[in-house]
């Protein structure tokens, strides 16, 4: 059993480090490269894992060698992967990520994880009724997110949404999430605003709150994160650092918020938690390889 079911998505990730972003028709030489685990999914799962969660993720890989290294990764980091199914004829899913400045720009190809289908969200009915929270991002089928959020609210278990990459939502499944999680991005194609900062951040997460969401929150990188508990509104201010690879900053405050919270943490200790996790991600390169474990990060404080 596990407490943390994560269903989503599992990448290889193809990292790219260059000295500024290219032009269209360009070809630049890279400073670096980094093959690694990835995936919004995946990386969630591994956080939460890292973070002190017990986690177990459902996805699709292909039957080739990524798939093998991507779960390989979670199982050397605790993540129960018993759920991921192998599929035939399509490839794991990948990523081209492209970082410049502590900046990135990033490709999906979907391959495997585009296989999940609200009838496999359906097998993982009895994982669901014993999860205490189920975590979602949008990079697998919508059919899919949905179902599991109908399933999740069917079993009294809580639903973080993260809506990663952002497109546009049913309502019925914004009425059936606890948390909604959405970086500032997000969260302004999300609200149709062309700004998000602290002067509109209030009424952005009310807005979000009048969709039948329970506890918006918004991640908004170096201002802070905004959030309501119950009525009151906070903005927490980020943990300053040098920035090198924003890849899994967000996942990895993901997976640190959910760990905290079945830990029994206030929101407000772990939104604290789950954005030193983040800061930690953002100072070092990669996705998987830049997730901190609890040891480290209490390390960093001593
Ligand atoms: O959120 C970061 C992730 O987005 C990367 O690991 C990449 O695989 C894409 O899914």
């Amino acid at each position: 059993m596990a407490d943390i079911l994560v269903i989503g998505s599992l990448n290889m990730d193809m990292t790219l480090y260059v000295d500024r972003f290219p032009q269209i028709g360009e070809t630049l030489p890279c400073t670096g490269m980094l093959t690694a685990p990835g995936g919004k999914g995946s990386n969630q799962a591994l956080a939460a894992s890292r973070l002190g969660g017990i986690v177990k993720m459902a996805g699709c890989v292909g039957c080739d060698a990524y798939g093998n290294e991507l779960i390989d990764s979670l199982q050397a980091n605790g993540v129960d992967t018993s759920l991921i199914k192998r599929m035939p004829d399509v490839s794991t899913g990948v990523a081209a990520i492209t970082v410049s400045n502590g900046a990135n720009m990033i490709l999906v190809s979907a391959g495997a994880n585009a296989a999940i289908t609200p009838e496999y969200i359906d097998l993982l009915d009895d994982e669901i009724a014993v999860a205490r929270a189920v975590v979602l991002q949008l990079e697998i089928p919508m059919p899919a997110v949905l179902q599991a959020a109908r399933l999740a609210r069917k079993h009294g278990c809580l639903v973080l949404l993260n809506p990663a990459p952002y497109q546009p939502m049913p309502e019925e499944l914004l009425r059936l999430v606890d948390y909604l999680i959405p970086n500032e991005t997000e969260a302004m194609a999300m609200l149709g605003v062309d700004q998000l900062d602290a002067s509109n951040a209030e009424a952005s997460l009310r807005a979000m709150q009048s969709f039948g969401v329970a506890h918006p929150m918004i991640t908004m990188g170096d201002k802070g994160v905004a959030y309501l508990n119950g009525n009151a509104y906070h903005l927490d201010p980020c943990n300053k650092v040098q920035a090198v690879d924003p890849t899994a900053a967000g996942d990895t405050f993901i997976g640190g918020f959910i760990s905290a919270l079945l830990g029994g943490f206030s929101i407000g200790e772990a939104v604290a938690f789950a954005q030193k996790a983040s800061a930690f991600c953002v100072a070092h390169k990669g996705a998987q390889t830049s997730i901190p474990t609890v040891a480290q990060l209490a390390q960093q404080q001593a």
